[in-house]
């Protein structure tokens, strides 16, 4: 059997993001039903930049899945500065179940899948951000009870990860996907390209703008990011300018649907990308948003292990349940 990664969006089919999905809300009502890591087997999680919900999410969804997390922060290993990611992986997969990996450059992590037996999890890389996605996409299933037809307007730092993996995902998921952000700050053509390629199978739309009134027309899901990602810190105060006009504010909500759910990834700054009335208002979900990173990612790492040929009998036959909604 191939193993199988979770490097961008677009490594679940459609119909596999629907049947992960399924399983993370069976895994969110069954927290400790389903053990592909029992022994407890291991899964290292290397982070290149700081997290706490990556980082505890993954803790914990790791010890309920029945295995131990090793925690490696940044700086601690050997990984790309005094050792090749080739070597390393060819070292992990002899002694881990899963590799989870937050860093820079998606190569890095398509260079780790190419030479580990275990899967590899991007955890956020400059280029995407999609296990955040799948917690995105759970959390508004839950609130909109569907996701194919339903208008998801991300408003903001168009070029960055969230920016794509929200792109990437929304099309996967048969969404009306609007990004708006300024000149200069959209997605690449490449993630357009690819985009539009998913959008023609699941039947989503792709539009891509500068004018944040226009994204959020009617919109039922409305999301942001920082304006600032892990990196960029010293263009602060000319993003802070730069964005100033796809705020999430209550101005801006009032052109969504009535009753449209807003996200955000987290960490928020308030008062810029996104107003403090807006974060802690009642359209927010982005508290479910956050503990479903728990879920989908206890979901994603034992669908995984099961499609990889990698869990115990007894494992895939739950998962194959849950996931098709038979549970
Ligand atoms: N949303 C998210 O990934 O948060 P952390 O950076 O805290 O992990
Ligand atoms: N775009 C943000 C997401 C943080 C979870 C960053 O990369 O810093």
């Amino acid at each position: 059997m191939t193993t199988r990664h979770f490097l961008t969006d677009l490594d679940l089919s459609p119909e596999e993001l629907t049947r992960v999905l399924n399983l993370a809300d069976w895994m969110k009502a069954n927290p400790y039903a389903i053990k592909p890591l029992a022994g407890p087997q291991t899964a290292a999680v290397f982070f290149d930049k700081t997290s706490t919900r990556t980082r505890i999410s993954f803790g914990s969804g790791i010890a309920a899945l029945g295995g131990s997390p090793l925690i490696i922060n940044p700086g601690e290993s050997q990984l790309g500065h005094k050792e090749s990611i080739a070597d390393t992986a060819r070292v992990l997969e002899r002694q881990v179940s899963l590799i989870v990996w937050r860093t820079y450059a998606q190569t890095g992590l398509e260079e780790m899948a190419e030479h580990s037996r275990a899967p590899v999890i991007n955890a956020l890389s400059d280029d995407y951000h999609p296990c955040q996605l799948l917690a995105d996409l759970q959390a508004a299933r839950e609130k909109l009870g569907s996701l194919a037809g339903r208008s998801l307007a991300y408003l903001g730092d168009a070029a960055n990860n969230m920016a794509n993996s929200y792109l990437l995902a929304g099309v996967n998921a048969g969404m009306d996907v609007r990004i708006a952000g300024p000149g200069g700050y959209l997605p690449s053509q490449d993630i357009i390209l690819a985009a539009e390629e998913r959008a023609a199978q699941t039947g989503a739309k792709v539009t891509i703008t500068t004018d944040p009134g226009a994204a959020l027309q009617g919109a039922e899901v409305v999301a942001t990011d920082t304006w600032v990602s892990m990196g960029q810190e010293e263009e602060k105060e000319q993003r802070m300018r730069l964005f100033g006009d796809y705020q999430v504010s209550a101005e801006a909500m009032g052109k969504a649907a009535e009753g449209a759910v807003v996200l955000h990834c987290l960490p928020a700054y308030r008062g810029a990308e996104i107003t403090a009335e807006v974060l802690d208002g009642e359209q927010s979900i982005i508290w479910d948003e956050a503990e479903n990173r728990l879920h989908a990612q206890k979901a994603l790492m034992a669908w995984l292990l099961v499609e990889s040929g990698l869990a115990d009998g007894e494992t895939a036959r739950l998962v194959r349940e849950a996931e098709a909604g038979t549970a």
